[in-house]
Order: C-alpha cells, then structure tokens, then sequence
C-alpha cells in the first residue's frame, strides 16, 4: 500500500497546469493515466466513461477554437500536446458522478508520471459534438489538457476545514458525538415503504 503521508502529498501537490513543454506525452504514459481511470468507481459497476484522445494537431486546432466563453478562449488548450475528452453514455443518471471520478484518477496519475493536466469546463459541447463526431448518445462531460509542466504555479489557497465540515448534521461545529436529528415529514406511501424495504447488499 502507499504511505498515506506520499498519497496526501502527491494530491496537494498537484496543479493545473496551463503551459506546456513542446514535447508529446508517451503512449506509455497515456496508457497509464487510461488505466487509473479504468479504475475509477462508478454507480452499479456501470463503467458509462469513454475517453477520447487527441495528438491530431488539427483536431486540436479545432477544439481549442470552442474551449472558450464569450470572448476568451484558453490558450493552454492549443498549446497542449494531447487532449482528453471526458464522456460518456447521454442519460445514465450518475454520468457526471463517475466519469469525474474517472477524470480525477486520470490526473493524480498524470501527476504521479510527471505530467500535468488542467480540466477545462469552458467549452461548447455542441461544435465539439460536431468535430469530434460523437454520437448522440454519447455525452461530453470535461475535457482535460495534458503535457509535460513549463510552469510551477504556487497552490491557489484553500479554504479552512473549520469553515468546511459540520458534525453529525449540518451547522453544527462542535465535533461531539451527539446531535439532535431532524424530522422528516413523511406522507403514508413512504412510511409504508420505509416499512418493507429489504436491506440488501451486492
Ligand atoms: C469543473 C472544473 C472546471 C474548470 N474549468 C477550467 C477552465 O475552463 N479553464 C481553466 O483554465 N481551468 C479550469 N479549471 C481549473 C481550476 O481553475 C483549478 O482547479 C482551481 O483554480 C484550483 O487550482 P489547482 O487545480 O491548481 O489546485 C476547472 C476545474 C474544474 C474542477
């Protein structure tokens, strides 16, 4: 097992990266950061991600041109040597759920090989749709910029856990064992429901 102090580590260290060395990224490494996404959970095991890899320099040229809002784009999006479309299957309830956990263990582990990466959210899923010919079944949910770092940007602060975590419900700060619960107004259906469900366990 990895050293819980190197996991933590490795995770806080981590950045997005948004310049690149002229370099590609090798098939090896992308094979890698392929595999821990494969990894990933997902709702029922349903595994719904597809990853779309992009070297093609005009295929990226392409959707470079729509990873934008209004009037800016991302320039870190042209200059990458590979893209990562993160989809999946269109309608499947948990999609965005399992394929950005999928998209999470592909970054750690591009950052563990030395690479960086940078989710990007600003793009127009429909000319994407289009240059990309997806099916309609298929739905984007990210696409991820890759390459080896040209930058080592400081970490963006983060917020204090104090300001973060509540104990047993919410609001409460005091980390103590007790918490008076909340009461659920509960209409006959649901009472007779909660009353006949069947634990189970797969
Ligand atoms: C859902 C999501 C969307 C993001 N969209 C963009 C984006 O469009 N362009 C960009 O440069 N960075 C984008 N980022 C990166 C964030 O700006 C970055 O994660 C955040 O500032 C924290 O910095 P760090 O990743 O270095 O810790 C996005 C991150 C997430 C999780």
């Amino acid at each position: 097992m990895i050293d819980p102090q190197e996991l933590l580590s490795l995770m806080k260290s981590r950045r997005s990266i948004r310049r690149y060395q002229d370099r590609p990224v090798p098939d090896e490494l992308v094979e890698q950061m392929l595999e821990a996404a494969r990894w990933a959970p997902s709702a029922t095991n349903r595994q719904p991600w597809r990853f779309i890899i992009i070297r093609d320099p005009q295929v990226r040229h392409q959707v470079a041109q729509y990873a934008a809002s209004y009037f800016v784009r991302w320039a870190h999006v042209e200059e990458a040597p590979l893209l990562i479309v993160l989809c999946g299957q269109a309608g499947w309830r948990w999609l965005h759920e399992d394929v950005t956990l999928a998209g999470m263990q592909l970054m750690l582990q591009a950052h563990a090989l030395g690479l960086g990466t940078c989710w990007i959210g600003a793009v127009e899923h429909e000319p994407l749709i289009e240059i990309l010919r997806i099916p309609k079944e298929i739905e984007i949910v990210g696409l991820l910029t890759v390459g080896f770092p040209a930058e080592n940007p400081p970490p963006p602060a983060r917020k204090p856990l104090a300001d973060l975590v509540y104990y047993n419900v919410y609001g409460n700060q005091q980390p103590s064992d007790r918490a008076e619960p909340g009461t659920v107004k509960a209409g006959p259906l649901s009472i007779l429901l909660r009353r006949f469900r069947i634990p189970i366990r797969f």
